[in-house]
This record gives structure tokens, sequence and C-alpha cells, in this order.
């Protein structure tokens, strides 16, 4: 089973491109799922089809699904939130701020996501396409194995094995309720779940990300810290899609700037992504809704590629820490092995060889190291950081 993910800022054509993607896989022949994993859902809107949290067919092959995900999180977080909810409210906190506390933000997408994990044990489908909140969310909801993961741990630091003996002295001294057996219980459910849908992400074989930009600063800047972070915790991104280009042929001249600014930004897009390949698509003349028009713009973003094809197999960047500091390596294809111009500027790194010139915003963990040093080992490029 193949498993493409569509994220970007807010308003860029995610659900757009997604849907478009989808119809597109159908076509050719593969059964597909399009998942809403945004909390606020708009692929009903996108194909002009009412879908629901059970899959609903589209069009031929494709089916359509709009998670609720509050089912989910009252299935898998219900009893530990009821724990904190107790817990936060034993301090002193109003009941609903307790409640409000007792969930994390990015928790709906999470449950959304994980419905990825029950079809990946069957061969109902081909292809699923998720339709992911915008950034900002998407990041905190694909870290979130590991937050969640480090939260648990910490707020419940007493092994289960330990607790039975524990809880009696526990509740006399403590000044919160001591959790239940059950609590733990599902906490390990939770656990595991989370290990096995971070599992499938990373699987780069399988899965990969696409991210949707628009020739605009904001929107490339926060596009760069996402794949940056996606990077890092070692998910594949392996398409970039630049949405709403106002076409060359349009020669109006309220619009001669924009094109200008779109151009420079389209070269910025490069700079920032290479080598992940990028394709694009032209700002239509209304907007892109129902089926008849979500074909168009596949046809244009895709030509005659596969839609379900993995762009780009590799991992672009990778950290390693050594003695004293960290490496970093980039995957610069092609270029001359000369003149490496290093120049770093806050977060950002830019980064000149020969002709080619990449531009990466660095982790925060980098940014209390100096750069010691660049030079080729075999095809990447190795940046040392020290102190
Ligand atoms: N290339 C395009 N040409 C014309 N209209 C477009 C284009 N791409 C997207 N749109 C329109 O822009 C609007 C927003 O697109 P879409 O809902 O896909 O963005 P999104 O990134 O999913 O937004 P959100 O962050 O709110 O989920 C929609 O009405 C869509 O039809
Ligand atoms: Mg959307």
């Amino acid at each position: 089973m193949r498993i493409i993910l569509f994220t970007g800022k807010g308003g860029v054509g995610k659900t757009t491109l997604a849907a478009a993607t989808a119809l597109l896989s159908a076509k050719k022949g593969y059964k597909t799922l399009i998942i809403s994993a945004d909390a606020a859902h708009s692929l009903s809107d996108s194909f002009e089809i009412p879908l629901a949290n059970q899959p609903k067919k589209i069009a031929p092959n494709l089916y359509g699904q709009e998670i609720n995900a509050l089912e989910e999180i009252e299935k898998k977080w219900g009893e530990i939130k009821n724990y904190l909810t107790n817990l936060f409210s034993s301090q002193g906190i109003d009941t609903i701020e307790a409640e409000e506390m007792s969930v994390f933000p990015g928790m709906e997408e999470l449950f959304s996501l994980m419905e990825i994990r029950n079809y990946n044990k069957t061969t109902d489908y081909d292809v699923i396409i998720v339709d992911c909140a915008p950034t900002g969310d998407t990041l905190r909801f694909l870290s979130a194995p590991e937050i969640t993961s480090w939260y648990l741990k910490h707020i419940f630091p007493i092994q289960r094995t330990a607790a039975k003996a524990v809880r009696p002295v526990a509740n006399r001294v403590l000044p919160f309720p001591f959790p239940e057996d059950k609590i733990f219980e599902a906490m390990k459910n939770l656990y595991t779940q989370l290990a096995e849908m971070k599992e499938i992400l990373v699987d780069s074989k399988k899965t990969s990300i696409r991210l949707v930009v628009n020739p605009e600063k904001m929107v490339i800047k926060e596009a760069q810290r996402a794949f940056t972070f996606f990077n890092l915790f070692g998910y594949a991104v392996d398409l970039i899609i630049v949405n709403r280009i106002i076409p060359l042929k349009v020669q109006d001249a309220y619009f001669k700037k924009w094109k200008t600014i779109q151009a420079s930004y389209q070269q910025m897009i490069k700079e920032c992504f290479s080598p992940i390949p990028i394709l694009s698509s032209d700002l239509f003349t209304q907007e892109i809704v129902g089926k008849e028009l979500l074909y168009q713009m596949a046809k244009k973003v895709y030509g005659k590629k596969d839609p379900t094809q993995l762009f780009y197999a590799q991992k672009p960047i990778t950290i390693e820490k050594t003695d004293g500091g960290f490496d970093l390596y980039l995957n610069i294809p092609f270029v001359e092995k000369k003149n490496i111009d290093l120049f770093q500027k806050g977060e950002e790194l830019f980064i000149k060889v020969g002709s080619f010139k990449r531009n990466i915003l660095l982790p925060q963990t980098l940014l209390n190291f100096s750069i010691k040093g660049a030079r080729f080992e075999e095809e990447r490029l190795k940046i040392s950081f020290r102190q």
C-alpha cells in the first residue's frame, strides 16, 4: 500500500491538490481512499459530495472519508483524560480548564491519522491519500509519537508493576490520586499504537509527504521549517508542489510585477528544496471544486506521470551526533566539488558550491554550535558543527 500525506501552510491548496491527486490515482486504476485528517474538514466541499466518518464512494475506484476523531479520542484517551482532569482538579484547577488541559493540541489530527493503522493492516486500498491540517498542527501531530511517549513517561513515572505495591502508600502521602491499573493499561495500548503508527510513517518505501507551497515568502519559510523537521524525524518528503502560479501568458499589466515576484520565489523554492522534485499548478480562472476541475488540475500537475509514484526516495538531510558536536550531511547531486561557500544568518544556512545554491533552516539544536568546516564525502556535503 502507498500512503501520501499533503501538508503546507494554511490556504495554499492542500485539500485541492490532495483531492486532485486522489482522483488521478483512481483513474489510473488504483483503489484509492482519501482521508481528511484536518479537524476542519473540507474534502466534501472540494468534491461537492457530502462525506462522513465511514468511506463513501466518490467516483469509480475512489472513496473519501472525513474522520470524526472525537469518538476515537474518547475510546483511546478517555480513561487517561478522566484521570488527568481529576489530577488537575485536585491541584485546585477549575474543572473546565482541567478538562481543556487534559487534551493536547493537535490531538484530533493525531487520532485521525491513527486510522491509517487500521487500513495498513488490510488490503482494502492500494493508495491512501491524507489531507492534513496546516503545517503547524501537522508538525505537532507527526512528532506526537515521541512527544506523547515523553509526556506519558514523565507524568506516570512509576512502572505499572510497581504500582500495586506503591498505591496504598502513595494515596496517603501524595496530594493527588494515584493512577489506577486501567490507566496504565490504556497508556500501554496507546504507546503500542503510536509506535505502530510511527513505523508506518517513517517507512519511506511506503509513505511520503508532499509539501504544497505558493510562490510567496511566508509560505516558503513555513514549508522550509516543516521540511527540516520532517528530515529530522525521518519522514520522507518526495515532492514539492508549487500552486497558484500566474501563467506567463497573462499579459495584463496589473499582474506584471506579480509575475516577476513569483518567478524569483520559484527560484528560491528550488534552492530551498532541491534535490526534491518540484511540480506546479497555475492559478486557475476560478476556484477548483468538483471532479471535472480537480481532474484538470491533476493532469496539469502530473502530466503523464503516475501520481502515486515515489518521486524521491532518499533522505536529503541527515544529522549525526559526534564527540563535541554534530555533523550535518546534505545530498547535493551533480555539483563540482570545489569552492564551498557557507554563510549562516540566524537560523538560516546558505550554501553555495559553484553555481549550485542551497538554503536550509537549521534545527534549534545546531544553533548552539558554530560551523567548523565543510567538505565533500562521497556524494554528500558534510558540514561540521562544534562548540
Ligand atoms: N491553482 C488554483 N487555482 C484556483 N483556485 C485554487 C487553486 N488552488 C486552490 N484553489 C482554491 O483555493 C481555495 C483554498 O484551497 P484549499 O482548500 O485546497 O487550501 P488548503 O491549503 O487546504 O486550506 P486549509 O489550510 O484551510 O485547509 C479553494 O477554494 C480552492 O478551490
Ligand atoms: Mg484544507
